[in-house]
């Protein structure tokens, strides 16, 4: 199981989640890039990307939550890297097929404001649905992902504690395994084909 650890943040050097977190997957192995700091100017370099991901199984894209999504150079990575004929179209043109996708995001808020009532409405999991269906539109498995609620006000020990976490998930293997048995439900239940 090969990983590769992609990090969107803006400012990386002011971060303290997502700054930690990169430090801790680095530290535990995983081929990790910056994002920002390979793409300043916001000119992806498509087949360079394309090529990452074709060599890899495991795709973790790492985030802070900004307006209930992604940041906007990761959003443009979406756009830019994931073409028909690569991502998504005719089926041997499907080359992310199979591959997994497991999103690490800081989330801001508590979490007993992300849920309907309260101040952010939506759960995390359904705000981060638009990523669920890219994924499967791709035929990726979408992993069950990871958060940190209350990011802006977690303490350094937090931090560091919730960064061991996310190594530990992104590393387990078992994903895979309840990701198809989900799948083989859903599949019985007739939800999907
Ligand atoms: C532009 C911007 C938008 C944000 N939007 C949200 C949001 O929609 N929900 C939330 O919970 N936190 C939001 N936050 C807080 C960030 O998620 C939080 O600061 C970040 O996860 C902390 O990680 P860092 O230390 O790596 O920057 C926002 C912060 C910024 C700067």
């Amino acid at each position: 199981m090969k990983t590769l650890h992609l990090v969107f943040h803006p400012n990386i050097e002011t971060s303290r989640v997502n700054k930690a977190w990169a430090a801790k997957a680095k530290a535990a192995g995983l081929h990790v890039r910056d994002m920002y700091q390979l793409y300043p100017d916001f000119k992806i370099d498509i087949a360079e990307e394309q090529k990452f991901l074709v060599n890899y199984d495991r795709i973790v894209m790492q985030f802070p939550f900004y307006w209930y999504n992604c940041p906007p150079l990761m959003k443009k990575w979406l756009d830019d890297v994931l073409t028909f004929g690569f991502a998504y179209g005719p089926d041997n043109g499907l080359k992310l097929k199979d591959k997994e996708l497991l999103l690490c995001v800081s989330v801001g808020g508590a979490q007993a404001a992300y849920m309907p009532g309260a101040y952010n409405g939506f759960s995390v999991t359904e705000l981060l649905r638009p990523f669920q269906q890219t994924a499967f539109l791709c035929r990726m498995k979408y992993l069950s992902p990871f958060w940190l609620h209350g990011s802006v006000r977690a303490n350094d020990d937090e931090i560091a504690a919730a960064g061991d976490r996310m190594v530990a998930h992104i590393q387990d293997p078992s994903l895979s395994d309840v990701w198809n048995l989900q799948t083989r439900i859903f599949r019985e239940l007739g939800v999907i084909k």
